[in-house]
């Protein structure tokens, strides 16, 4: 039985994910709510060697697909060791980046197969499916303009794509993935909701915490 609650958060780099997921833990932590943190990918000691090989400047020409299998492995183990036992124990589980990562850049921004992306997915996290998904959405521009300042700098390198100006299709590598993002929020907008992030932090955070509030009244 799955008694938790799961909770992620998705977006362009810097539109304050792990801002907001922070948030989100101290006040659970103040309150006394049982919850536990992870992030994408990583999570687990197999998944902690997966993240260094996909941050790694020397794989910079690693296969699309190479790329999306690495994530979805790194998942399956976060998923069977931390998330799902969390979820059975009752806790909330709050993850920085899931599932809907590799429909938005793999699928939507590359350009890989949705269809195989949504059967990966789906094998991969079997009931580990979010409750709530907050997509905190930002111009590509303007989530840079916050992480570039701050982030390590190989932890953006698809937002180098973007710098840089690659364009498939007509369009920007990373706003081929917000648009991904859109389209997900359409067709899962039980799930997904859309934040606008371009607000303060306080902000995006009342419009958060709201959300959980009354997915936790219904629990
Ligand atoms: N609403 C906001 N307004 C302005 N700056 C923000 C906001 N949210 C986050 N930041 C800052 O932007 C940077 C990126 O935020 P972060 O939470 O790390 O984004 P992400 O995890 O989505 O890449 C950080 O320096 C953070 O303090
Ligand atoms: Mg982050």
């Amino acid at each position: 039985m799955r008694k938790g609650l799961f909770i992620t958060f998705e977006g362009l780099e810097g539109c304050g994910k792990t801002t907001q997921a922070k948030m989100l833990y101290n006040l659970l932590n103040k309150k006394g709510i049982p919850f536990i943190f992870t992030k994408e990918p990583g999570g687990t000691k197999i998944g902690q060697k997966i993240r260094k090989i996909l941050l790694d400047q020397k794989n910079d020409s690693m296969d699309y697909k190479a790329e999306m299998l690495l994530f979805l492995a790194s998942r399956a183990e976060n998923v069977r060791l931390i998330i799902l036992p969390a979820l059975e124990e009752g806790k909330i589980v709050i993850s920085d980046r899931f599932y809907d990562s590799t429909t938005a850049y793999q699928g939507y921004g590359r350009g890989i197969d949705l269809k195989i992306i949504k059967h990966l997915n789906a094998l991969v996290v079997g009931k580990a499916i979010p409750d709530i998904t907050f997509f905190l959405d930002i111009e590509p521009q303007e989530g840079l303009k916050r992480s570039t300042a701050f982030s390590n700098s190989r932890e953006i390198r698809f937002e180098e794509e973007f710098v840089n100006k690659k364009i498939i299709d007509g369009k920007l590598f990373l706003e081929r993935v917000r648009d991904g993002y859109y389209k997900l929020s359409q067709e899962e907008s039980g799930r997904i909701k859309v934040i606008d992030a371009n607000r303060s932090k306080e902000e995006i955070f009342k419009d958060i915490i709201k959300i959980v509030n009354k997915k936790m009244a219904i629990r």
